[in-house]
């Protein structure tokens, strides 16, 4: 049978534990020159239908660090959708590559494409989750405060995408996950819904002083996602209380970390003081996306063979 990533609430602890020591093992090879080429021979195929650099390069870079290759999909390339249906892009792929990763608009479309194939298939983004960011951030706490239980994370801006995935991961480790946001940019309701019944405690609240307190880290994230662009001037009006700034990081805890997922907009959702200063782990979460998405690979890769009944 095989596996995808298409959200961490598919994922138990125990597997998220073992992605993060796989992770780690990776990255510990990576810093002291071994060679890991643990996906010899095995095909990557990309799709993306919207712009990145974080995910593309280390996905990319990642697979070849693994004896793997890689094929890059840009949007006008398959036309996803509208010069071939999704489930037939999913099957054609299935008989050439090994596995897929997408970052789609419409999550269904990353669902569908993981229905269709029959190779494992990574969700890079899309409109409702972003999987792999999160857990490249768990790893980054648990790296920085040796563990998430009883730690609080704060975000200050749009219940987006980036925030439900936090919220999914809220349901599977016991921190708190503290959201303020303007009334009308909550998370997702059912996913919310669903991590509250699975034990996540989640705040959501308009009062930024009230999440941030006591937070062990202060999470922040674009007020204008990919997609919503038409939607810029508003969403600026709407959040221009919400930034993450030195008067807002002095309501955290002494020592709480800085997190954005990047890219950042400066002088928006965050001031450069902040996003720059010695608090900030922006771009740990950012290499950490390489050795997560690593791990992800060789552990949906190394499923498939075993349950083929081969050795890895
Ligand atoms: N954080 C992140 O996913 O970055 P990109 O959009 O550049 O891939
Ligand atoms: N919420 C952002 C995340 C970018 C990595 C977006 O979807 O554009």
């Amino acid at each position: 049978m095989k596996r995808d990533l298409i959200s961490i609430a598919d994922l138990s602890r125990e597997q998220i534990e073992t992605l993060f020591s796989l992770a780690r093992r990776l990255k510990t090879d990576r810093r002291e020159g071994l060679p890991h080429p643990y996906l010899t021979g095995k095909t990557l195929a990309m799709i993306f239908e919207k712009p990145s650099l974080r995910t593309r390069v280390t996905f990319e870079v990642g697979m070849t660090q693994l004896g793997g290759s890689v094929v890059y999909l840009a949007p006008p390339d398959i036309g996803l959708g509208t010069r071939e249906t999704v489930p037939d892009v999913a099957q054609n792929l299935s008989r050439w590559v090994d596995i897929i990763m997408a970052r789609t608009f419409a999550h269904h479309t990353v669902v569908e494409l993981a229905q269709h194939a029959t190779i494992p298939v990574i969700n890079g983004l899309s409109d409702l989750l972003h999987p792999c960011q999160i857990l490249a951030d768990c790893l980054t706490l648990v790296e920085q405060r040796g563990k998430l239980d009883g730690l609080k994370v704060a975000f200050v801006g749009d219940g987006n995408n980036v925030v439900n995935s936090w919220i999914n991961a809220a349901s599977k480790f016991p921190f708190a996950f503290a959201l303020a946001c303007p009334a009308g940019y909550e998370p997702n309701a059912e996913v919310l819904a669903r991590a509250r019944q699975r034990g996540a405690q989640v705040t959501i609240t308009q009062s930024v002083e009230e999440a941030v307190r006591d937070a062990d880290a202060v999470y922040t994230d674009v007020w204008t996602s990919m997609g919503q662009e038409q939607e810029s001037a508003i969403r600026r009006e709407a959040f221009k209380s919400y930034q993450v700034n030195a008067t807002v990081m002095a309501q955290a805890k002494k020592d709480a970390l800085v997190m954005h997922c990047l890219p950042a907009h400066r002088g928006e959702e965050i001031t450069v003081d902040v996003l720059e200063g010695p608090r900030s782990v922006v771009l740990d979460q950012s290499e950490n996306r390489l050795h997560i998405q690593k791990a992800i690979m060789v552990w949906l890769l190394r499923q498939r063979r075993q349950s083929d009944g081969a050795q890895v």
